[in-house]
């Protein structure tokens, strides 16, 4: 697809991680499935500190899907124990380079502790213009997400505030939890080639680069090379160019 007229130049704007592999990190490594989870936090901020340096405008990770509730007990409050560390010791970090947080997904589940959390970090970090958009799906799937849109939007319509004529590809990025409308570039590591439910709607026209490497292994120069591999992609987004 690369070629010297049609590749697209740029990196791309809004970037959608899928986290995979933590668990057989760990397991690799002869470590608790929980030191693979804060592994991962690390990479998360060393490859937030490089999205921040190239000028990407959003970064959106699948932390926790809604399939997640599914895993042992024990596992998911060690991500929530991590979550709340994560905001505790990056905010300030976070503030200082204009990153604005956001969290999205089914956020009423993870009990009151993380949403005081969440409410205290997207508030100090709530930038007009910041410099990254940080987006974290907590609790997220896109089918879910889906589904809560088409109630939402059936409400309106019944109530009379929406028109079904009126509803447009917009209408939907509007009642979506979603805090970006469009991912250009769809990053997986940990070697599996599946979208497991991540905005599905979102990456309609993504890139999709499915790394070998585990999330815990992923370096700021595999993700320079995704970024770099993007500029040489020709995208025509159904169109003859
Ligand atoms: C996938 O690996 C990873 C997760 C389900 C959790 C990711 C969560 C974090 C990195 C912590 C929270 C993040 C932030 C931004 C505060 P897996 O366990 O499914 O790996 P496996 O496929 O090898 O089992």
């Amino acid at each position: 697809m690369a070629d010297s007229q049609n590749n697209n130049k740029y990196y791309p704007k809004n970037i959608g991680i899928i986290m995979d592999g933590n668990g057989r990190w760990a397991i690799r490594n002869s470590l608790k499935i929980s030191e693979g989870h804060k592994k991962g936090v690390g990479v998360v901020r060393d490859i937030v500190e490089e999205a921040v340096k190239r000028g990407i405008q959003s970064l959106t990770l699948y932390a926790f899907s809604s399939e997640n509730w599914q895993r042992p007990k024990r596992e998911i409050n060690a991500i929530k124990r991590l979550v709340i560390e994560a905001i505790n010791e990056q905010v300030p970090e976070l503030k200082e380079k204009k990153v604005k947080l956001k969290f999205f997904g089914h956020l009423d589940d993870f009990g009151e502790k993380i949403q005081n959390k969440i409410f205290f970090a997207e508030n100090e970090t709530c930038f007009e213009e910041a410099k990254l958009n940080l987006n974290v799906a907590l609790g997220y799937g896109g089918q879910q997400d889906i589904v809560d849109i088409v109630y939402k939007v059936s409400e309106e319509v019944s109530s009379g505030s929406v028109n079904l004529k009126d509803i447009t590809k917009e209408t939907i990025n509007s009642y979506s939890s979603v805090p970006v409308d469009e991912i250009d570039l769809l990053i997986r590591t940990g070697g599996d080639k599946r979208i497991s439910n991540f905005l599905l709607y979102q990456i309609a026209y993504a890139e999709i680069m499915f790394i070998e490497k585990f999330w815990p292994d992923f370096t700021n120069k595999d993700f320079v090379n995704c970024l770099d591999n993007f500029k040489n992609v020709s995208r025509r987004f159904g169109k003859r160019i």
